[in-house]
């Protein structure tokens, strides 16, 4: 089932291997575009509006995000029962402080007013600068070349800068340009497409305001959060004036103007929250990181950028031989990536990234299963982060348990962003308990892929056996002495509240099995540790021989007559949905019709049978594998974003090669050509890892599982050669895919046992490794 990419409102992206440009600007596609144009280091969001905002029509969310920075407010239930989650809390837009514009002879800049011409804009991903330049025409005949560069640092997690530069072209005048901080009032979405957020932008309160000759900076802060930012600027030269109210501060330099020569104000700004720094040194801490921003100045951040990118492209690159958009794809949704990801063990990456207010900024399992892969094979350190942020909330997931009247055990939210549940729909919110087994297996596989055993002792074992604690708590032993697992709800949305979900059952399976293990291996090479743990988490042997039994007898349904899995108990006593009846402009299905119309058929909006078989594919045969894509791929509707990349990926793994092109072409460029039309919230984090996955674990199809690493690569036909680098237990690895040959080199790392196509080789740094594929 394919509906998505039909009638897309594609944007107007030039092809370019390491960018993105546009080369007029379409008030249709500013939207769009400013989520495309975003820029981020993990911690702040700058969308790709113009610098002048509102003065160019269009323009939707002139805004600046912080990562994990929310407000909060009560959920109102008009029928609500115990339990249910009570406080939502939601990213909110910071005052931005990137606004510059300009007046000639005191006339205003006003895209509206004259004429633009010459317009173009590229955001480089090797130099993680945002340039646009354009020749305004005033309706007085003025012509003036606007030049304008912003990046939002990798190297100072607080500063952003923007370099804006004018130069007369037909005239000699007063220019005066003004730089601004700009609170926004709060903007409330209606509407009913729960992907869009309860409300896009805050309604923060003025609480300060503080300036000197060279620097300007506002506090604000969350009406019941109780969080503050302080948003401050200083520039490269002192202004002529300054005038400020409660929303807004215009610093203005005054200047004369020469035709043909450039002027220029370069301003940097900082953005800090009480999240991170003591609430009364913040304005002191803006100050001082904008002095340092200054002392390295524009071009000196420029170079610290692009050495950052430098390094993480040589680390992160994939190359794609033979086609230019799908490599544009590829890279867009990496650079996109590497800015969303938190990086400090407190926030996460949420669904949209810090590209947009979409899903209210929380944090899902899309960081487990679709992120961490991508991170844990080219940035390790900022995998662990991401680990790290589940550790830092794993008091909050205790909480929730006892709420759940669990008493002993954590329960993960399934959506969030300091650590409380905030799904307000817990069919398929709460239910899909399979989150406490997702963190275990990305912890599990963290272990694998890097070797580093501090994460485990640090967090990871308390939390693996905190977590496993919920399922047996879910379910029983039955008569044939089978575990079931109870009202849950699988990864797919289409589906909810049911028995033995089996993605749900083969998760905890793996989790409980997991935790088995690693009370072993504890008890083996740490003992103090285990001791340490069991004492402070009152772990029992009674309970770990209850996790071992429950593992072993898991019931994992299955259809005799099909053949196949079936995805719980019931589905398959279910309707098929009537596709045939079905027209393309009712889907997604989920902005069309009641859950339980859908929930009653079989029909899935995303992979859940599917994605147990990549997860734990060692536990399938590849013809168990086979018959259960034929069957789930036929009721699949992909209305979700995650859904794309993972067929491609089995398609890859049974033998569909044209089937995994085509689904990678529904995932690669997702969001350059807005195939969900919705880009403009954000971008799809999950839908943007799952494309890396696509070429990585599809077309390459690397596995890692315990000890064992394998490959078992084949080529697109309609391409030349493709080819990646991967970090694996301390070695850097490039792989190279040609039409008839595979080549290893190990780039860091002295050797590497992996299996190509199941055959046993040994890669050494000493030379290349080329086998047939
Ligand atoms: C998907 C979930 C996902 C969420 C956030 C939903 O549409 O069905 O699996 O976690 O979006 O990306």
């Amino acid at each position: 089932m394919h509906h998505n990419a039909q009638h897309s409102s594609h944007s107007h992206i030039a092809v370019e291997p390491w960018g993105i440009r546009e080369s007029s600007f379409d008030s249709a596609q500013a939207a769009l575009h400013e989520t495309l144009f975003c820029l981020g280091n993990g911690q702040i969001g700058v969308r790709g509006a113009q610098e002048e905002g509102e003065l160019w029509a269009g323009t939707m969310q002139n805004d600046v995000f912080i990562n994990g920075f929310y407000e909060s407010e009560p959920i109102v239930y008009p029928e609500a029962a115990y339990g249910f989650a009570h406080t939502n809390q939601f990213i909110v837009r910071v005052p931005n402080v990137t606004g510059m514009t300009f007046s000639i002879d005191g006339i205003p800049f006003d895209a509206n007013l004259g004429r633009i011409s010459d317009y173009s804009r590229q955001l480089d991903f090797q130099t993680g600068v945002l340039t646009r330049s354009f020749v305004w025409t005033s309706p007085s005949g003025q012509k003036i070349r606007i030049l304008s560069e912003r990046l939002v640092s990798f190297t100072h997690m607080s500063i952003v800068a923007v370099r804006y530069a004018l130069t007369p072209l037909n005239f000699t005048g007063d220019i005066s340009i003004t730089s601004s901080i700009t609170n926004l009032p709060r903007a409330l979405m209606a509407g009913d497409d729960p992907r869009v957020g309860a409300s896009l932008g805050g309604s923060l309160d003025y609480i300060a305001f503080e300036s000197s000759e060279d620097f300007a900076a506002f506090t604000h802060g969350t009406h019941h959060s109780d969080l503050k930012v302080v948003s401050s600027v200083t520039h490269d030269q002192t202004p002529t004036r300054l005038a400020h109210d409660e929303q807004q501060t215009n610093v203005v330099f005054a200047k004369i103007a020469e035709a043909n020569q450039a002027i220029s104000v370069v301003k940097f700004g900082a953005y800090i929250t009480s999240q991170t720094v003591d609430s009364d040194d913040m304005t002191r801490v803006a100050k001082h990181s904008l002095d340092t921003a200054k002392t390295i100045g524009f071009d000196g951040l420029v170079a610290e950028q692009e050495a950052y990118l430098n390094e993480f492209w040589l680390n992160a690159n994939v190359e794609i031989g033979g086609d230019d958009s799908l490599q544009q794809g590829m890279r867009f949704g990496q650079f996109h990536l590497l800015q969303s990801a938190g990086r400090d063990g407190k926030t996460n990456i949420a669904a949209k990234g810090v590209t947009g207010a979409g899903y209210d900024g929380h944090y899902f399992w899309d960081t487990e299963i679709y992120v961490l892969p991508f991170f844990l094979h080219t940035r390790p350190d900022i995998a662990r982060r991401l680990l790290e942020y589940r550790a830092s909330t794993l008091d909050a997931a205790r909480a929730r348990a006892r709420e759940m009247s669990h008493t002993k055990g954590a329960l993960y939210p399934w959506r969030t962003i300091t650590g409380p549940e905030c799904s307000s729909y817990f069919p398929a919110g709460t239910a899909q308990y399979h989150i406490n087994a997702d963190i275990a297996y990305a912890v599990r596989q963290y272990n694998d892929v890097t070797d580093d055993r501090s994460f485990l002792l640090e967090h990871g074992a308390e939390m693996v056996f905190e977590t496993t604690r919920i399922w047996p708590a879910l379910g029983r032993f039955d008569e044939q002495g089978q575990f079931g697992i109870y009202t849950v709800t699988g990864p797919d949305e289409y589906t909810a509240l049911v028995n033995n979900n089996l993605f749900t059952n083969a998760m905890a399976r793996h989790h409980l099995q997991y935790a088995v293990n690693l009370v072993a291996w504890l008890s083996k090479d740490h003992p103090e540790k285990l001791h340490e743990l069991r004492t402070k988490i009152d772990l029992t042997s009674e309970e770990i021989a209850i996790w071992q039994d429950a593992a072993a007898h898991m019931k994992m349904p299955f259809d005799a007559k099909r053949g196949i899995h079936a995805q719980d108990d019931a589905f398959f006593e279910k309707p098929l949905w009537d596709f045939a009846n079905t027209p393309r402009d009712k889907y997604p299905l989920l902005l069309n019709f009641h859950p339980l119309v859908i929930y009653r058929h079989q029909v899935c909006k995303q992979p859940d049978v599917v994605l147990a078989l990549l997860l734990l594919g060692h536990e399938f045969s590849v013809e168990q594998k086979k018959r259960n894509y034929d069957y789930y791929e036929a009721i699949t509707t992909h209305d979700s974003s995650l859904s794309s990349c993972i067929f491609s990926i089995m398609a890859a793994e049974v033998g569909y090669t044209d089937k995994a092109y085509d689904y990678f072409m529904q995932t690669a460029r997702l969001d350059v050509d807005n195939l969900h039309h919705n880009t403009q919230h954000g971008v799809h984090a999950a839908a943007l890892a799952g494309s890396w996955m696509s070429v990585v674990y599809g077309f390459a199809g690397l596995r890692t599982f315990g000890k064992q690493v394998k490959f078992s690569p084949f080529l697109p036909k309609q391409w030349t050669h493709y080819q990646f680098n991967v970090r694996i237990k301390n070695c850097l690895l490039q792989v190279r895919i040609d039409k008839s040959e595979a080549t290893y080199r190990l780039l860091e790392g002295a050797t590497l046992d992996i299996e190509h196509k199941g055959m046993p080789v040994q890669i050494t740094a000493a030379q290349d490794t080329v086998v047939r594929i």
